[in-house]
């Protein structure tokens, strides 16, 4: 079967390289891709978002099963346009992508299902917003409700900062039609774990636990990015929170949303604070997480066709994940600058030296091929990622290979899997 993954990130080329290992695949596209993906299949060039043009290759390749990595075309409602013409396509539909698409939606269909969340409003106008935040002095966060390519979060110390984030959403227009509606909501406090699921018609199954690093410096401080590196499992989330995020989250969310008109199939990506009052839930998203895919896939030891085709068929409790027991860490190599301003086109020098590292694979994301070299292409460049017999191995041996690798003004985190050292030392 041929098949085609749609994105050119990170979690895109991780997602090529696992499906192109399977029986099943005998031939693997990339739209449009990046020098990782080429390694493995062959990249083409239509771009994410344009689903006619990703529709008519499909169709023209008779491509059997098509992967969405981004949300962006989810939310568009690809899912939908490629299955009214007969195509086999894993991901939710639009109606069910809003539960990353409009936060006011995922937020409401949360509250009517006793999700537990952040105490929150949505609100219209940047005038309702502020008096809102004028009558709350306890820390708040500020979001725009629709899609803002993962910036239109402010975690705000005060009530200034949370007015000045109303008026970069609301009167700066900073994220256009997504920043229509924002959210305000409770700031929690605890640790971070995502969890991702695989959802069908009526079975939820989680898979292993992850953690992103979202802030680009060490020790969480500076803004937040896209991520800066991901280690699995995560301590934080033992077999009780496990138990409890089941239960209390996804059960309810995915039965909520079928109840909301709009029932879910494909994976569900839970972004979760375990707070000292249990597990509440930060967002969710509609696709695998970048850069939690890399840790994730490189321990799924399981066929992943068969476990996306068993997803869209409705039978995944045919189905058992088999994963490999040791911790994976990803180290996210990134250009200087990012998330703000960063130059590109910088030769990248080292990756076949970092690849023959043992249990280490590098998947490129923001890079590009000219003339048999690699040169950096976008803000996160490259995942380094390895599996180790404990997560100090595999933290080991990423940063082993992020050594072994060069480019101008690369920029890394030095502390990716630090807190899951210090939880299990203690
Ligand atoms: P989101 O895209 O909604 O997950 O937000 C991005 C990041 O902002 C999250 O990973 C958290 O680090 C932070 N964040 C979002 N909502 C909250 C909240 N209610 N309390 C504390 N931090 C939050
Ligand atoms: N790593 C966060 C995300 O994929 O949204």
């Amino acid at each position: 079967m041929k098949i085609l993954v749609v994105g050119s990130g990170g979690r895109e080329h991780t997602l090529a390289w696992k499906l192109a290992q399977s029986p099943h695949c005998s031939k693997l596209y990339a739209a449009p891709g990046n020098p990782g993906s080429a390694a493995v299949g062959e990249c083409v060039d239509i771009a994410a978002d344009d689903i006619a043009g990703l529709l008519k290759f499909a169709k023209a390749e008779a491509v059997g099963l098509t992967v969405v990595g981004p949300e962006q075309p989810l939310v568009d409602g690809i899912v939908d346009v490629f299955r009214a013409e007969g195509l086999r396509i894993f991901g939710p539909s639009k109606a069910a992508a809003q539960a990353e698409g409009s936060k006011a939606w995922c937020k409401a269909v949360m509250m009517h299902s006793s999700v537990p969340t952040g105490e929150y409003r949505a609100l219209q106008s940047a005038a309702d917003a502020i008096r809102y935040i004028n009558n709350h002095e306890e820390p708040l966060v500020v979001k725009a409700s629709g899609l803002a390519a993962g910036k239109g979060v402010f975690v705000c110390k005060n009530q200034d900062e949370a007015r000045r984030a109303v008026a970069t959403i609301m009167n700066e227009n900073a994220f256009g039609d997504a920043g229509s509606t924002v959210i305000v909501e409770e700031r929690l406090s605890g640790e971070e774990a995502s969890i991702l699921a695989l959802v069908d018609g009526t079975t939820i199954y989680s898979l292993e636990s992850s953690q992103d690093h979202k802030p680009v410096f060490d020790n969480d401080e500076g803004p937040n990015t896209g991520g800066m590196g991901a280690y699995s499992p995560a301590p934080v989330v033992t077999k009780g929170i496990q138990k409890q995020i089941d239960r209390e989250v996804l059960v309810p969310m995915v039965h909520g949303m079928k109840v909301a008109g709009a029932p879910y199939n494909g994976l569900l990506y839970a972004g979760i604070m375990v707070t000292a009052g249990g597990p509440k839930v930060l967002e969710f998203n509609c696709r695998f997480g970048d850069p939690e895919a890399q840790p994730l896939l490189v321990r799924l030891k399981s066929d992943l066709v068969e476990v996306l085709e068993a997803t869209i068929d409705n039978r995944l409790e045919t189905i058992t994940l088999e994963w490999d027991p040791r911790p994976a860490v990803c180290v996210v190599m990134a250009s200087g600058g990012y998330p703000g301003e960063y130059e590109k086109g910088k030769e990248i020098t080292g990756l076949e030296a970092a690849s023959r590292l043992d249990d280490v694979v590098v998947f490129h994301a923001g890079t590009r091929a000219e003339d048999g070299k690699i040169y950096t292409n976008g803000g996160r460049v490259l995942g380094v990622t390895a599996l180790g017999n404990d997560i100090n191995e595999a933290r080991d041996r990423a940063y082993e290979a992020v050594s072994a690798i060069h480019f101008h003004r690369a920029h890394w985190r030095t502390d990716i899997g630090a807190k899951a050292i210090r939880r299990l030392a203690t």
